[in-house]
């Protein structure tokens, strides 16, 4: 596995690949990897010749420089869990590689982000719009995974590419949860046992109010039912829970005919901001 620190490395890396038919996933990820990232990589050893993975903590995406500073650095091991897994090449830029000067330029999504998460962590898409165009840019992948976890970012990067003329094809692969329902993320690795336990009524309500709009029961009584579920759990801080259209990302108030739709949520778990959803089609 090959270690890449820097643009010019990867430009070397891919001038080396065999001929001009090798295809090339990429995995763009912030370290701290789980079984999730692995299940990404997975799917892109099935259908790319070359995999590559880039680790980089972006700054500019993190609207709270608490959340930016205490987010989990595991570098060694997400290196030995890539080795094993049989990834071809890491990029693993500095800050000075990536942002050799502030962008001055801000990528605005107009309605995808104006509301879930784009209402609570102002900027917060601007910086991943910037990231990700940066990555498809040094890296040329034919295609690129990201997780379902992430639902508004697969619907802002989708019309990235669309709106840029990226040629790469944008790939989904669902959430994996823990046996208990918890969503893997990087960030559970801040939660105490307790608060693990505490976090579980995200996947529970989520489950809950699913079940219960497709028995026909109206979005205003579940919303209300979900929002005392999350009031008695300690220490969790209930920020959205939506039902939107997946694609156009717009809140609903009610199932809708035709169009994909997802509940989503997003809650405080003592500090640590905890995001889920879940698909109500299927
Ligand atoms: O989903 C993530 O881990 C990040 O938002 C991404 C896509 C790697 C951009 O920094």
């Amino acid at each position: 596995m090959k270690i890449l620190p820097t643009k010019d490395a990867v430009k070397k890396f891919l001038l080396s690949l065999p001929n001009s038919q090798t295809t090339v996933g990429l995995v763009p990820t912030m370290g701290a990897l789980h079984e999730g990232h692995l299940d990404l990589v997975r799917k892109a050893k099935e259908n790319s010749d070359i995999v590559i993975v880039s680790i980089f903590v972006n700054p500019t995406q993190f609207n709270n420089p608490d959340d930016f500073a205490k987010y989990p650095k595991t570098l060694d091991k997400d290196l030995d869990l890539l080795k094993n897994i049989g990834v071809d090449a890491v990029f693993v830029p500095d800050n000075q590689e990536v942002y050799p000067e502030s962008p001055l330029i801000k990528i605005d999504f107009g309605d995808l982000e104006r509301v879930l998460e784009g209402s609570f962590r102002p900027g917060h898409f601007n910086g991943v719009g910037i990231v990700v165009s940066k990555l498809l840019n040094i890296v040329k992948p034919h295609k690129a995974y990201f997780g379902q976890k992430d639902l508004q970012q697969v619907a802002v990067i989708k019309r990235l590419v669309k709106d840029l003329s990226f040629d790469v094809e944008i790939i989904v692969v669902p959430t994996v949860r823990e046996a208990s329902g918890l969503a893997l993320s990087s960030r559970n690795l801040r939660l105490s046992p307790v608060q693990r336990e505490n976090a579980l009524v995200l996947y529970k309500s989520l489950s809950f109010a699913k079940t219960e709009l497709l028995k026909g029961e109206s979005w205003f009584t579940i919303k209300s039912e979900v929002e005392n579920q999350f009031q008695q759990t300690p220490e969790v801080e209930l920020e959205y829970f939506e039902l939107v259209d997946s694609d156009k990302m717009t809140v609903l108030e009610s199932l809708q005919e035709g169009i994909s739709l997802s509940i989503c949520t997003a809650a405080y778990v003592g500090d640590v901001r905890l995001i889920d959803n879940i698909s109500v089609n299927h």
